[in-house]
């Protein structure tokens, strides 16, 4: 079970204000179950993993099984939210290196992503790597409008039906989108593809326990009704307001706590390979979230113990605007041992025996000690293992936290205006229909620049 461990925290709270944030807690979670908060409309993620239970997987679970028999490789096409929680959950529960294994050894379908970046050579060494290989699109859009995505599905579409006939090609591409709104959807219904639903309460960084993430995790061969049993049981263990009951409410007054003192960078960091993308999809969870109407708390990512070695002068001595949250799973999984080698002189015998988990781990010790030391508050958020069920305890746990921890900074927790400011000037320098004026001012700021 999840548990949040504070010990590392040197800039204490004082009581008062601790009294002061749970008096604002206690009313901001009424408020949020009540939907009397700004963005309202947008709490779908709440009971999300209980309902889904309820509702059942099958729709989901057949398709997915289907695709398993027939592909190789599954290619999911999204950004943000649309891809970082199915590829942070793959990465967690599987491995970073799990879609180099051979078919036989995972037991199904690879999955590769795309459309999260606008890199032709990206791009075409996927087309190159998958070159023979039974493949099928699972694009998600919430929208149906992102450019990212909307530009990969169309070059890898066309690059499938240069080797199958209409028909397969049809079969091969499965839509997740909105109900009703956007070009995806408009498309999906034309062409009569496979589609599944992104609820409208349900903003893309809150949903991967939506076929935004289950469907390509079923295909993966991971455990869905797992994970959102994870997850079910911390909207079980959240309901209740009170700090003393509530780690996620607790990790959300000490972020707030230590803001205010200003701690205006936090780190997630991790101490295992495989949660890597967890800190991606995190940072755009807290990024998205809180980091608006100019304030927030800017979110960061280190990989310990790789990033000790280039980020870890700065983090001991540099500019004191930092705190960590490490997110720790007590088994990593399968274990290396050091070899005894008393023959050989490097320093190691006295590791011999000792597994490469525990090195790890003093590392870690090692760093809480050292950096609390330093001046940078550690907060410390442990699950058991890398099961689906830790996972599904971690991402509700963050998403409870955020909301409340945005909520408490006076922001919409719930919106991302600022994510469309570049997308106006872009669709200008496109030549999009529509942004001709927009264009012509561009044109004139960028000068020579602009081709
Ligand atoms: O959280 C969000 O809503 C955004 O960051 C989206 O996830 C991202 O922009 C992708 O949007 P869409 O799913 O509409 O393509």
């Amino acid at each position: 079970m999840l548990s949040l461990d504070t010990r590392f925290v040197t800039q204490a709270v004082a009581d008062h204000e601790w009294q002061q944030l749970e008096t604002q807690i206690i009313a901001l979670h009424e408020a949020l179950e009540q939907g009397r908060v700004p963005g309202a409309d947008f709490r779908g993620w709440i009971h999300l993993p209980s309902q889904t239970l309820a509702e059942g997987l099958d729709p989901l679970l057949e398709t997915a099984a289907s695709l398993r028999d027939e592909i190789d490789a599954l290619i999911v096409i999204g950004i943000g939210g649309s891809y970082l929680g199915a590829r942070a959950a793959l990465e967690f529960c599987r491995s970073p290196y799990w879609h180099l294994r051979s078919r036989e050894q995972r037991g199904g379908p690879a999955v590769y992503f795309a459309g999260n970046d606008l890199s032709g050579p990206a791009l075409a060494d996927l087309m190159r790597v998958l070159e023979g290989q039974r493949v099928a699109l699972n694009v998600v859009s919430k929208s149906g409008t992102t450019t990212e995505p909307a530009v990969a599905f169309r070059v890898l579409r066309h690059w499938l039906a240069q080797k199958m006939d209409a028909e397969t090609v049809r079969r091969r591409i499965i839509v997740t989108t909105d109900r009703q709104r956007g070009a995806l959807r408009k498309l999906a219904d034309e062409e009569g593809y496979l589609s599944f639903v992104i609820p409208d309460d349900v903003g893309g960084r809150f949903s991967v326990l939506t076929p935004v993430g289950l469907l390509p995790l079923a295909v993966a061969g991971i455990d869905i009704r797992a994970l959102l049993e994870g997850a079910a049981s911390q909207e079980q263990a959240l309901a209740r307001p009170e700090l003393r009951e509530n780690p996620a409410y607790r990790y959300a007054a000490i972020r707030q706590a230590l803001y205010r003192k200003g701690k205006t960078v936090e780190i997630l960091v991790t101490y295992e390979p495989s949660l890597r993308m967890f800190a991606e999809w995190w940072k755009q969870l807290f990024g998205e979230s809180e980091g608006k109407d100019g304030k927030g708390i800017y979110p960061a990512s280190a990989a310990f113990t790789t990033d000790l070695h280039s980020l870890g002068q700065f983090i001991q001595e540099g500019y004191r605007h930092l705190f960590e949250t490490v997110v720790h799973v007590d088994d990593p999984g399968e274990d290396v041992t050091l070899p005894s080698d008393p023959g050989v002189d490097d320093g190691l015998e006295y590791l011999a025996g000792r597994s490469i988990a525990w090195i790890n781990d003093q590392a870690r010790l090692a760093t809480h000690v050292a950096h609390a030391d330093g001046g940078v508050p550690n907060l410390l958020v442990r699950v058991a293992d890398r099961s689906e069920r830790s996972l599904g305890e971690l991402f509700y746990f963050f998403e409870r936290a955020v909301a409340m921890s945005g909520l408490l900074a006076g922001v919409n927790p719930f919106d991302q205006p600022g994510v469309e400011a570049y997308k106006r000037n872009m669709f200008a320098l496109l030549g999009k229909p529509g942004y001709e004026e927009d264009r012509r001012k561009m044109m004139e700021r960028l000068g020579h620049q602009a081709r």
